[in-house]
């Protein structure tokens, strides 16, 4: 979710998802929003955006905090990597979305410890920590609540876009790797890492080092990501130590 983004009111116990399916149901109507004065054209662009996009009704209607939990729900389809009783660790959670849905497909016993340097709500079942991740002793901190080997480690990390297309892409693959050599050391035997970065594909190093831990590593782009975003997510499963 781009910054100053209004999220999508959650329900009272931040659990949701009663309904199934992993797209959204219908066609809605085009709305147009004028240009008031003091909003800007990008501000105009992105609340039509919003406005018009059957994921963000879709998230809204079944209690999820963002349409990002789509992209997730999509994955999840597609290569299963949400498993009964998971212990999972969600960094760059804010506001819930993936959260809820690891929660919702790993059903009881699972145990999720959402990140992010802003406030989360309250999300039954989940362990909420409020920290940046690039800071010395989050690792710690991340680990002492997980409690035990982790199943999946996913990251939806994303800095606020400077605007600046090649800085923006070094800050979101150097979060991946962060995010990656933190999986190294609190997966489990099989377990999986999921991460974003951006088009133009992860960098060798990346990619060299997932290669070397795990089966299968792959890019994959779920349908719920915006077509024209450079957005992509790396995908490794079967991690070997
Ligand atoms: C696209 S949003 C995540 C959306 C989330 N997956 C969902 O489904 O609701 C990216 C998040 O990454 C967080 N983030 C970026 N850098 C971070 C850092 N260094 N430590 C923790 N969180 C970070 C941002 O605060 C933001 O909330």
């Amino acid at each position: 979710m781009s910054s100053g983004a209004k999220r999508p009111s959650s329900r009272p116990s931040g659990r949701a998802g009663s309904r199934k399916g992993t797209r959204p149901a219908g066609r809605q109507l085009h709305t147009k929003v004028k240009t008031a004065k003091g909003r800007k054209l990008s501000s105009k662009l992105w609340l039509e955006r919003q406005l018009n996009d059957p994921y963000v009704a879709e998230a809204k209607s079944r209690g999820y905090r963002s349409r990002a939990a789509f992209k997730l729900l999509q994955i999840d389809e597609k290569h299963g990597i949400l498993k009964k009783g998971g212990r999972i660790v969600d960094l760059g959670a804010a506001p819930g979305g993936w959260t809820q849905v690891a929660l919702e497909r790993c059903g009881k016993g699972a145990q999720v410890v959402a990140v992010d340097l802003l406030d989360i709500e309250p999300i039954e079942g989940a362990r909420i920590l409020k920290l940046d991740f690039l800071e010395e002793g989050a690792e710690e901190t991340i680990t002492k609540a997980l409690g035990g080997p982790a199943d999946l480690v996913m990251s939806d990390m994303a800095a606020p876009s400077t605007g600046h297309p090649k800085t923006d892409h070094l800050r979101i693959m150097m979060l991946a790797e962060t995010a990656l050599h933190f999986a190294l050391q609190v997966l489990a035997p099989g377990g999986a890492f999921l991460a974003k970065v951006l088009q133009g594909g992860s960098e060798k190093e990346l990619l060299d080092l997932l290669r070397r831990h795990f089966g299968q590593v792959r890019h994959v782009k779920p349908e719920a990501s915006r077509k024209d975003s450079a957005e992509l997510y790396v995908l490794a499963t079967g991690f070997r130590t």
